[in-house]
């Protein structure tokens, strides 16, 4: 088992450069063997997540050749074998190798995904839109079996604009008969990522980013270079960090725009910013923060996956601030060590009403899942003492060279197999 331990309340200075965006990367890999001759990724994160999509093209017998930060993908040879559980559940995201192959092969035989355990997490509206474009879904115990004699394009409405379902259903759409609307699709710049490479391969591809997808189907997909966006998540992560250690930390190669609902909610509670066109210099304040209210929401709303880290910046804001969960239903795990390491937190249904400023001190706390892992980070950086986490496999899932990045600016944080 590997732990995290940190010696906190140092000041952080420098800057960190961002990864490529993990929940893009999860996306791509299998969307690149759609293509009918050779996938370039650039900017391809070196975290765990990564690694099991790769375990997964070397079982499909792709050929898999990764360099530095790249990854040359070549489905020649790929075969389309069943993908059994020991791969599907080491990531949500092993979902997208059912779009993927349903459009490739139109058939994909694999188990229920895994990932965090932050809620019920249903795939219904992926499996929705995989009949509605001619698809048969077999749903045998834990096993998938989705086949389609012929995909036709038809016209998709998501009852919840959800990002998995709108890119599995792009990846199977890509290369059916016709033209295929996604209706209140999800709007995530991941989803734009995605669709931009797809569309670099040939694909015709119109509207991501907004609540309708057009995807006119080809039957040819060639070779295609592309370029994975920064991690938002990662930054939102580190402006954060940021904002309770940061002494001119910069946080480096983002997309600011991306950032909108992360600055403003900053901006509105008393953090000093700069944002620059591909940066922001970020520092702690010597003063409490105003309290406030954060409700998550689909992009470009506040992200559910930021909630987490910021509940530990709320409990440095002077009253009551609020954090009022709508995406997942048990994304509240941390609190508890929140509370372990001294803040004043009530979770009530969807809603934290945590109560600031309290002192935090460092103690042994669990990384429950991924963001919970980085609300931990943030938390035991800020708090006197030493802060020792367990299960940081979680946190290694997302975060990119994490010890390193943070060591690099000062923080005192080692990362010890016990
Ligand atoms: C993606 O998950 C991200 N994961 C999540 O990030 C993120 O929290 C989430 O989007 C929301 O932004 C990846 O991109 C790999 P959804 P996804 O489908 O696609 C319900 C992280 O920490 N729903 O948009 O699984 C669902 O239960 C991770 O990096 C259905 O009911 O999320 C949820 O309430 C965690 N039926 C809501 O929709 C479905 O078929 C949004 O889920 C699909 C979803």
């Amino acid at each position: 088992m590997k732990i995290m331990e940190i010696e906190g309340a140092k000041e952080l200075n420098g800057t960190i450069r961002i990864s490529g965006a993990k929940n893009a990367t999860v996306a791509l890999i299998p969307a690149a063997i759609l293509t009918d001759e050779e996938a370039t990724i650039c900017n391809v994160p070196e975290i765990t997540d990564t690694e099991a999509l790769c375990d997964i093209l070397s079982l499909l017998k792709a050929d898999v050749k990764r360099a530095s930060e790249s990854i040359v993908i070549n489905p020649k040879s790929l075969e389309n074998i069943e993908i059994e559980e020991k791969y599907s559940k080491k990531l949500r995201a092993s979902y997208y190798f059912m779009g993927a192959l349903l459009g490739k092969f139109k058939k994909a035989v694999m188990y229920f995904p895994g990932g965090c355990s932050i809620g019920a997490r249903p795939i219904d509206l992926h499996l929705k839109g995989f009949e509605a474009l001619g698809a048969k879904v077999t749903n045998e115990k834990n096993k998938y079996i989705v086949e389609a004699e012929e995909l036709k394009g038809a016209n998709i409405y998501l009852d919840i604009a959800s990002v998995g379902a709108t890119i599995n259903i792009m990846l199977a759409a890509v290369k059916a008969k016709g033209t295929t609307i996604i209706d209140n699709a999800a709007k995530e710049p991941e989803i734009v990522n995605v669709a931009t490479f797809l569309n670099n391969m040939g694909a015709k591809i119109s509207g991501a980013g907004t609540s309708t997808i057009k995807i006119e189907g080809v039957d040819y997909l060639h070779n295609c270079f592309h370029e994975i966006i920064p991690d938002r998540i990662e930054a939102g992560t580190y402006l954060i960090i940021g904002a309770l250690c940061g002494n001119n930390l910069k946080i480096d190669n983002i997309i600011p725009e991306h950032l909108d609902s992360i600055t403003s909610k900053l901006e509105e509670i008393g953090v000093s910013l700069e944002v620059g066109l591909d940066y922001i210099t970020i520092n702690k304040s010597n003063n409490t923060f105003k309290p406030t209210t954060i409700k998550t929401a689909v992009y470009p709303g506040f992200p559910t996956d930021l909630q987490q880290p910021f509940t530990v910046l709320l409990t440095q804001c002077n009253g009551k601030s609020k954090v009022v969960e709508t995406i997942w239903e048990n994304r509240f795990m941390h609190i508890p060590y929140l509370k372990d390491l001294g803040a004043d937190v009530e979770v009530k249904n969807q809603t934290a009403t945590i109560i600031g400023p309290s002192k935090l001190h460092g103690t042994q706390v669990v990384a429950t899942d991924l963001r919970a892992g980085a609300a931990m980070v943030a938390a035991g950086l800020f708090a006197t003492g030493t802060t020792t986490i367990t299960n940081v496999e979680h946190i290694l899932r997302g975060y990119e060279q994490i010890i390193e990045k943070l060591t690099g600016v000062g923080a005192k944080i080692t990362l010890k197999e016990i």
